[in-house]
């Protein structure tokens, strides 16, 4: 078995964490074996050289979608971020550009062309296209966030983007981040616009629209601090059994993956994942990074590829983990300096493309996943 590497996250921490990978470790290396009594040909063909091959071409065998959320800005004017995309990624997640604000400034005058450009780019490089995000309370036209509804015109106005959006794109989005951040830390509800006014059934309606405008993308609900098992994720799962239970289509749960090397790291990430499962939703890890406080030190940088390596190793051990994305792959554009204040090196490049351990643990752990025919729950 191999061995991790162990500084940074508390001692505490580390503890449960090295007792819930153990088994994932076990469990890989047992799917290894079964692969390499099929003939030692085959597992080559299947599994190549963790040490020189992209990320997409190692989590092929384990029906894996790679991604990563795109500036597509830095995709137009940076030659090396492009190629990079095109390199390592099976699957794109627009940054900014599908956002409300993004799309309509002015209401009911859409602008897609950016997004367009993202989807036309995924297609020529044979990647998916996660949409991002439907309805959420951040990066929203100021038409919106200033104008007073009463709740049947907020309802309209709602529709009315899922509608437009989600029918713009029908056919070319494999999953929506339909609705983003909708709960508190605690598992209540966020105090929303939509809340407010609309009231909770905001969520099924989000839902049932997306739906009914573009049939075939899996719905995903998304959010952060829900890699864990906790108050919010706990809401979570209540939230989605109950919306299924009432036939309203949500098909996946997207846990954001936002780490950082100066907090706990969630220990049970697989068991949630794997609740999750249960209830046959599909799952993904949507906006992987894991940030320190500036400067790092090498022990943070090794804590860091720990903490991308825990998500990534219970999402590959749960078939109904789909995607694994990065929220940007090089410090170069990535959110967090601009975000939390002191705080960065959170990608899996340096701002001169340099790859970080965290890198090379993704390519391991992907090399050692067992292979599979398909993941997911919907086709
Ligand atoms: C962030 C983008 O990365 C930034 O460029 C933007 O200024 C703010 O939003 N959770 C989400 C993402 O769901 O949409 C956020 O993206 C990061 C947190």
């Amino acid at each position: 078995m191999r061995v991790r590497r162990t500084s940074g996250f508390t001692a505490a921490v580390l503890a449960v964490a090295v007792t819930g990978l153990s088994t994932a470790a076990i469990s890989i290396a047992g799917s290894q074996a079964a692969i390499a009594s099929t003939g030692p040909q085959a597992a080559a063909a299947a599994v190549p050289d963790p040490t020189t091959s992209t990320l997409r071409e190692l989590a092929r065998h384990t029906k894996l979608r790679v991604g990563t959320a795109v500036d597509t800005a830095a995709l137009q004017s940076d030659t090396t971020y492009r190629t990079i995309v095109a390199q390592q990624f099976s699957s794109v997640t627009p940054e900014n550009v599908m956002k409300w604000e993004s799309v309509e400034a002015e209401r009911g005058v859409y602008d897609f062309a950016a997004a367009d450009t993202l989807v036309d780019f995924a297609r020529a490089h044979g990647q998916k296209v996660r949409g991002h995000t439907l309805l959420w309370h951040n990066q929203l036209p100021a038409w919106l966030t200033s104008g007073t509804w009463t709740k049947a015109e907020l309802r309209s106005i709602l529709r009315a983007h899922i509608f437009a959006e989600a029918g713009h794109f029908r056919g070319r989005i494999w999953a929506w981040d339909v609705v983003n951040e909708a709960f508190n830390d605690d598992g209540t509800l966020r105090d929303t616009l939509w809340l407010r006014v609309i009231g909770p059934s905001y969520l099924a309606d989000a839902f049932k629209w997306a739906h009914q405008a573009d049939p075939k993308a899996i719905l995903f609900y998304n959010d952060y601090n829900i890699e864990g098992i906790n108050p919010k994720s706990d809401a979570v799962f209540d939230l989605v059994r109950s919306l299924r239970s009432a036939g309203v289509p949500v098909q996946g749960v997207g846990l954001q993956g936002h780490l950082g090397t100066q907090y706990d790291a969630p220990g049970d990430v697989l068991q949630n994942l794997r609740r999750f499962a249960a209830l046959g939703v599909d799952t993904a890890i949507t906006e992987a990074d894991v940030r320190s406080v500036l400067p790092v030190d090498s022990a943070e940088l090794q804590a860091q590829a720990n903490g991308y390596s825990l998500m990534m190793e219970s999402c590959l051990l749960v078939r109904s983990c789909v995607s694994y994305t990065v929220w940007g792959f090089t410090d170069k554009y990535q959110w967090v300096p601009g975000v939390f204040e002191g705080q960065g090196a959170a990608a899996l490049y340096d701002e001169n493309y340099v790859a970080r351990p965290a890198y090379d643990a993704l390519r391991r752990d992907l090399a050692l996943a067992p292979t599979l025919g398909s993941r997911g729950q919907t086709p």
